[in-house]
């Protein structure tokens, strides 16, 4: 029983060493921390071809969206990057430089073009071999990758899992991403790095230390309610580990892909922006409806993800379908959402107490843009089934 004993306590004492040594390995310099921040203070927002496009992207179509961005007032609500997702890579050169394939004959020549608008440049890789759709991936080129994607004047890297299962094992994922972050760093270039690996080893807790910007907390999102829903109400809990320059990343924007209804993509929307997400819309912007632009760039909703406090929202009550999240912002104020994952309206409330509010408040309705006066220990509102009440409430 005693050597029982003392056997259980030396083995944690090792395993205490082992875990300091290996943070002290992985944490990032002071320095390279407090960059880090910078480049990603606020969630980063913009565009990527993923969510409508897969693989049928190309040159014209990522030019098209940053025409877009650049003239239809999704620059000015502060989307700036313009991303590619998988599917642009070609074969590498005889140096083992990573060439794109013939749908973008001139990556240079792109990036420049998206910069001229104003904009930032964004592209795809994996550590694995091959990427999930089966594309060259960075495996064994780390350095050579980043030092392509700087000669491009690449601006964010979204680092995609996928085959690196076949060829590292599970507890390597932080050394692995680790060692992209160095060679991005290397180049000197600022390049925000995105971790997707769905929530892999709680990816939350690591994903800081290591230099990632963003990770992705969950599966692949799709456009429709039970999935984007399922996802977003899920996101309680993982407040503690967002803040700025490192954010809890719940996929991109499904909004104006068309198999969510108005309600629903206002939900999706107003919950990614209580959740400090990234915001990278997802849609074909070249015929986006005045609707889906309106929601997309409600700068009164944009504002509570981009708030520089950078508090994530969580869960303050939830009764059967019916959730109140609220989020800190920096000027003292408090964002609340109500909402109704329920099949028939209803009315939702917040007791102000919940949110540290003594006393009279002002509420704000953002959605519907109107102040709606004073109220005191209670707030409440009608709320259309999969819909939601957005307000920012004042002390
Ligand atoms: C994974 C990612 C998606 C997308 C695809 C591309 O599924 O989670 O966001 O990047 O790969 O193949």
């Amino acid at each position: 029983m005693q050597q029982d004993r003392h056997s259980i306590r030396s083995f944690a004492r090792a395993a205490r060493l082992l875990l300091t040594t290996a943070l002290a390995l992985t944490c990032l310099s002071a320095a390279a921390a407090a960059q880090n921040t910078q480049i990603a203070a606020t969630p980063p927002m913009g565009w990527n071809s993923w969510n409508h496009f897969a693989c049928k992207v190309s040159d014209a179509v990522v030019r098209a969206a940053a025409d877009e961005i650049a003239s239809n007032g999704m620059k000015q609500a502060g989307y700036i990057y313009v991303n590619i997702d998988d599917c642009w890579q070609g074969k590498r050169d005889a140096q083992g430089m990573i060439q794109a394939n013939a749908k973008f004959p001139d990556m240079k020549a792109l990036g420049d073009y998206i910069h001229s608008k104003g904009l930032k440049f964004g592209i795809y890789s994996s550590p694995g071999p091959k990427t999930c759709a089966n594309y060259e991936g960075s495996y064994q080129h780390e350095t050579q990758d980043a030092q392509q994607y700087a000669n491009w004047g690449v601006d964010y890297l979204k680092y995609d899992w996928c085959s690196a299962a076949h060829v590292y094992k599970p507890e390597q994922i932080t050394e692995v991403y680790k060692k992209m972050h160095d060679a991005l760093a290397a180049t000197g270039r600022p390049i925000v790095f995105s971790l997707c690996e769905y929530g892999f080893k709680s990816v939350w807790h690591w994903g800081a230390s290591i230099g990632g910007n963003s990770w992705r907390t969950t599966d692949d999102i799709s456009d429709n309610w039970n999935s984007m829903s399922a996802i977003g109400f899920a996101q309680n809990g993982l407040e503690k580990f967002a803040g700025p320059g490192h954010w809890n990343d719940p996929d991109m924007l499904e909004v104006g892909n068309g198999k969510m209804n108005h309600n629903e993509y206002l939900t999706h929307m107003t919950l990614w922006c209580l959740l400090s997400a990234p915001l990278l819309a997802g849609n074909d912007l070249s015929k986006m409806t005045p609707e889906t632009l309106a929601t997309l760039t409600n700068p009164e909703i944009i504002a509570l993800d981009q708030d520089t406090r950078g508090a994530q929202a969580h869960r303050i009550s939830e009764e059967g379908p019916y959730e109140v999240w609220t989020k800190p912002l920096a000027d003292g104020s408090a964002a609340v959402g109500l909402f109704n994952r329920g099949e028939d309206t209803e009315k939702i409330s917040v007791q102000l107490k919940d949110i540290g509010m003594l006393g009279s408040v002002t509420v704000r309705d953002l959605w519907a843009k109107k102040d709606l006066g004073k109220f005191n220990g209670t707030f409440s509102a009608d709320v259309p089934s999969h819909g939601v009440v957005a307000v920012r409430i004042h002390p």
